[in-house]
């Protein structure tokens, strides 16, 4: 489906592709409570940027939500393990694990070989690519027409930066960054820019929720498919393990694709 020219898919259906289907299987996990053969009570420090809904946010209550919290609650439950969530700015979040400040990190990281020098990445957990958010108005169907606007906003150090100026330059002053998705969202609402560049599920759900201001998005084959992953320390192997081995168990106890349609529904 990627390969197709310029349809304006909305993510769901891009991120569709990304959830295997598992058979539903009677969850072990699902009373949620530690199990007294644990040896370990340690509670692992998880960090997000939750700026980036669905994925992470912070609701009304100045609680973090979304589809990433949902996934590792899970995955803790299945894994016997605890977490203590902590909100991070985007810029300067891979340098909290090698310090030490937080343990994992899980905040629609897409896995990319620069990040692999730095982090392990447990196996992917959902797929998405890059699509350009295009106002009202204004008419991009190619990345030709994307080097022809003002200004592309992006999110700073995000794949979506580098996806920028994979067409416009790496120096170009046509990509405008903002800290976070929105600031970007903010400024494209006010015509500061006439694009944003960033991931699929992201943006189609941003459209999705406002459907009113006649926002639509433009997938163009240049934009590579991307995995996201959960990050940890290189010499955390045994925890990269644990968290490899409950992402599966809550494959196959259908309780991914419980979450996934609880964000992702049509
Ligand atoms: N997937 C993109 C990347 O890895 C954007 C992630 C931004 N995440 C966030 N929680 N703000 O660069």
């Amino acid at each position: 489906i990627f390969a197709k020219p310029l349809p304006y898919l909305l993510a769901a259906a891009v991120a569709l592709s990304a959830c295997q289907p598992s058979t539903p299987a009677q969850s072990a996990a699902s009373d949620g409570s530690a199990s007294a053969t644990t040896s370990s009570n340690k509670v692992y420090n998880v960090a997000m940027n939750a700026n980036f809904p669905p994925f992470e946010s912070i609701d009304s209550n100045g609680k973090i939500h979304g589809f990433d919290v949902d996934l590792m609650d899970a995955m803790a439950r299945a894994g016997n393990f605890k977490v203590r969530y902590k909100n991070q700015p985007w810029d300067g979040i891979f340098a909290t694990l090698k310090g030490g400040e937080n343990d994992i990190l899980i905040s629609g990281i897409t896995i990319t070989d620069e990040r692999r020098q730095t982090m392990a990445f447990s196996e992917p957990y959902f797929e998405v690519k890059q699509v350009i958010l295009v106002p009202k108005g204004q008419s991009i169907t190619s990345v030709n027409d994307l080097t022809k606007l003002d200004k592309v906003g992006v999110t700073t150090g995000t794949t979506g930066d580098l996806a920028a100026q994979k067409i416009l330059g790496a120096t170009s002053s046509k990509i405008a960054r903002f800290e976070n998705l929105p600031l970007v969202i903010k400024e494209i609402e006010s015509g500061g820019v006439q694009a944003m560049v960033s991931d699929s599920a992201v943006v189609g759900h941003y459209i999705k929720n406002n459907g009113d201001k006649g926002f639509s998005m433009v997938e163009v084959p240049d934009f590579d498919v991307e995995q996201y992953g959960i990050a940890v320390r290189p010499e955390d192997s045994a925890l990269l393990q644990t968290l490899n081995q409950s992402l599966q168990k809550v494959r196959d106890s259908g309780e991914y694709e419980q979450i996934y349609s609880k964000y992702f529904a049509k």
